[in-house]
């Protein structure tokens, strides 16, 4: 095959709003290859214990019901006109629902329960057997595509992140304060890197970006230069 036409797989791992999702969806875009948010998923699992009431009031997760509930959960991501995709919860778009800080403030003890992480990681590896995939979380190039010829760990600083983060939830109209926000941030940061069962870490082999002083622009660009250089040298 001409080297030029492979299709790889590409991990983009980082913490919390770092920007990653931006980041893996306009790389995707411009390579023309799938694009798929795997935090959405945590995010869509934390929903729907939420609103079934599996999750306590001061945030505990009621582990074994959760468990139990997987298999009437089904997620899926629908492409929308203008090419972005919304996540469906059992068929319903909750794409506005899983962004809020409810579910921001309850996602991560979620994503923290063992057999949560191996039923979507078993989805997440289907949805890459053909490559061509761009996909963004915690755990994907060290749990989901280890073998992934492009890796990147993202990273910034916790009150750019928040910043970041803050502005988005408030152009959506969120009343929320930089202080939760940045609250959310740190705390989420905390569990994701300190859990047992696969927690944050930057696979070995990942290129490390720190994209706080960066645009957009400039950051399309240093991405298109590392996807090209694996088509090319990888
Ligand atoms: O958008 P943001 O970076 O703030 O978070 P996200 O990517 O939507 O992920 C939400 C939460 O899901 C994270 O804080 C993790 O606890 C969990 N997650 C995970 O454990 N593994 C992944 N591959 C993706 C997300």
């Amino acid at each position: 095959m001409n080297k030029n036409t492979r299709l790889i797989t590409i991990a983009v791992d980082g913490y919390s709003s770092s920007g990653k999702s931006t980041m893996a969806r306009r790389l995707a875009a411009a390579v023309g290859y799938r694009y798929i948010d795997s935090g959405a998923m945590y995010r869509a699992v934390t929903l729907y214990a939420l609103d079934n009431g599996l999750i306590s009031t001061d945030g505990e997760p009621d582990k074994a019901a959760i468990v139990s509930a997987l298999p009437e959960i089904s997620i899926d991501f629908a492409v929308q006109p203008d090419g972005t995709q919304h996540t469906l919860l059992n068929g319903v778009d909750v794409e506005t629902e899983i962004r809020r800080l409810r579910v921001s403030n309850a996602v991560s003890p979620v994503a923290a329960i063992a057999e949560v992480r191996r039923a979507l990681v078993a989805m997440q590896k289907k949805m890459g057997e053909r490559k061509g995939i761009v996909m963004d979380g915690r755990d994907i190039g060290t749990v989901v595509f280890p073998d992934a010829e492009l890796k990147i760990f993202v990273d910034a600083s916790p009150e750019t992140r928040a910043m970041r983060r803050f502005k988005e939830l408030v152009e959506k109209g969120s009343q929320v304060s930089y202080e939760d926000v940045l609250s959310n941030v740190v705390h989420r940061d905390h569990i994701d890197t300190t859990r047992d069962e696969s927690p944050l870490r930057r696979a070995e082999d990942a290129i490390s970006l720190d994209n706080s002083l960066m645009s957009l622009e400039e950051q399309d660009a240093w991405l298109l230069k590392q996807f090209n250089k694996v088509l090319q040298f990888g």
